[in-house]
C-alpha cells in the first residue's frame, strides 16, 4: 500500500522562502516524517516535486491505480490550473489538496482553486502539520478497512 506527496512550485525552497509565511521546515525535513508516519501504518510513501506544470500532470496520470491516496500542495498552481483539475479528474486516486498557509487570510487571487472541487477534500492554514493530516485522511481510511 502506498501513498504519494505531490508538492509544486517553488515548494522545493521550504525553510528559505518567506519562513513567516511557510515555516523553517525544509521539504526534506516534511518528507521525512511523512514517510515515518506512512510507515508506522504499514505504508509505503513516494515524494516528488516540480516546479513545472506538465511534470505534475505526468505524475497524476502515472499515480493512478498504483496508490491509495495523493497529498497534494499545487502551490501557485492551485488557483491558475484548469489541466491539472482535468488531470485529478481523470484519475480515480483521490486527491487531498494541502496548504500551509492560510491562503483565505491572504491575497484575493488565493482564495480561489481551480482544484477543490475535484479533491477528496483540503486541509488549509495549519502549516506543515497540515501534510500529516492529509496523509492520516487516507492512513486511517484504510484502518477501518
Ligand atoms: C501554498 C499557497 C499558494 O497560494 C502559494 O502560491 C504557494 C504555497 C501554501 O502551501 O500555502 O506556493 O500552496
Amino acid at each position: 500500500r502506498r501513498l504519494l506527496m505531490l508538492n509544486g512550485p517553488n515548494l522545493n525552497r521550504l525553510g528559505k522562502r518567506e519562513p513567516s509565511i511557510y515555516g523553517a521546515e525544509t521539504l526534506e525535513d516534511i518528507v521525512a516524517d511523512l514517510k515515518e508516519l506512512a510507515h508506522s501504518y504499514g505504508f509505503q510513501l513516494d515524494a516528488y516535486q516540480s516546479n513545472h506544470e506538465g511534470d505534475l500532470i505526468d505524475q497524476l496520470q502515472e499515480a493512478d491505480e498504483k496508490y491509495q491516496g495523493i497529498v497534494f500542495n499545487p502551490g501557485a498552481y492551485t488557483h491558475t490550473s484548469i489541466a491539472i483539475r482535468d488531470a485529478i479528474s481523470s484519475i480515480s486516486v483521490p486527491v487531498v489538496e494541502v496548504h500551509i498557509s492560510n491562503v483565505h487570510q491572504r491575497e484575493e487571487f488565493r482564495h480561489t482553486s481551480m482544484l477543490a472541487p475535484v479533491c477528496r477534500g483540503q486541509v488549509v492554514g495549519l502549516g506543515t502539520m497540515g501534510y500529516r493530516l492529509a496523509a492520516l485522511a487516507f492512513l486511517e481510511e484504510t484502518k477501518k478497512g
